[in-house]
């Protein structure tokens, strides 16, 4: 184990975008990396209805957000584990809030790349390389007390679905494949029918692949819905390719 990040809490404003963001609600199981005094876990409770947990090296914290929780009136709803936060499974979570350093993201990068497609990850400040946000808002913090900018940045990014490689139409579409590359959100490639082939791009939110003039595609698993346009039998269905080539 390892502290690898100081305790300096997420002020209240920062908090709360936080969790608006990712559009926390009622359902949502929020996890924060890095728990601190767990004001983010509690507040996800108390305000927006959710379930969390929080993982902090330091036992004294976890002790303050029990005692916390309780005052606030959602122990039922948290709970706080002394856990080292590259030990923590991540797979219940539909919401990951950190507040860590560049560093520490971008090794935890791979693990949050891989949670299911359409998982929210908010991260106070600190980005993720070259893994682009889907958004990012400014909040203003007058009383800042590390680095120089009196105001916080907030990433949201959405997990995208794993899309990449050879899909072959079925049904109506069965003459129809296409073939996409993928670099996080981004998506191209070309889609097909016999000889004919034309270019296609779009962008993942999730599950959603929004395409220039193909529609949205939805993603789900190992099927690709379509959407309408570019000469595609309405509703076509495609699945991953057991292979190289479709049959
Ligand atoms: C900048 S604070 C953020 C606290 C809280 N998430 C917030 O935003 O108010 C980072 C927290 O991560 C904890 N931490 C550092 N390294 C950790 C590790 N390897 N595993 C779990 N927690 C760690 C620190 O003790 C500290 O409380």
């Amino acid at each position: 184990m390892s502290e690898e990040v100081p305790f300096v809490t997420s002020p209240d404003n920062v908090t709360l975008e936080m969790l608006r963001i990712a559009g926390v609600k009622e359902g949502d199981h929020v996890i924060d990396l890095g728990s601190g005094d767990g004001r983010i876990v509690i507040t996800a409770a108390r305000r927006f209805g959710a379930t969390g947990l929080g993982v902090e090296i330091v036992p004294d914290l976890v002790e303050r957000s029990l005692d916390s929780a309780r005052k606030a009136g959602v122990a039922d709803k948290v709970s706080f584990k002394v856990q080292d936060l590259f030990e923590t499974d991540l797979s219940p979570a539909s919401v990951v809030t950190m507040y860590l350093l560049p560093d520490v993201n971008l090794k935890l990068r791979p693990a949050l790349l891989a949670l299911k497609p359409g998982t929210r990850i908010v991260s106070h400040d600190w980005d993720m390389g070259d893994w682009k946000p889907d958004q990012t808002t400014v909040v203003d913090v007058p009383d800042k007390k590390v680095g120089r900018e009196k105001s916080s940045r907030i990433h949201l990014w959405v997990v995208p679905a794993r899309v990449q490689g050879l899909w072959c139409g079925t049904g109506a579409a069965a003459k129809w494949q296409v073939q996409l590359a993928q670099n996080f959100q981004q998506v191209q490639g070309t889609l097909s029918q016999g000889q004919r082939s034309q270019p296609i791009t779009g962008r993942l939110h999730g599950t959603e692949l929004q395409t220039q003039g193909a529609g949205a595609w939805m993603a789900a698993g190992e099927v690709l819905r379509a959407g309408g346009g570019n000469g595609l039998p309405a509703g076509a269905t495609f699945k991953r390719a057991n292979g190289t080539r479709c049959a």
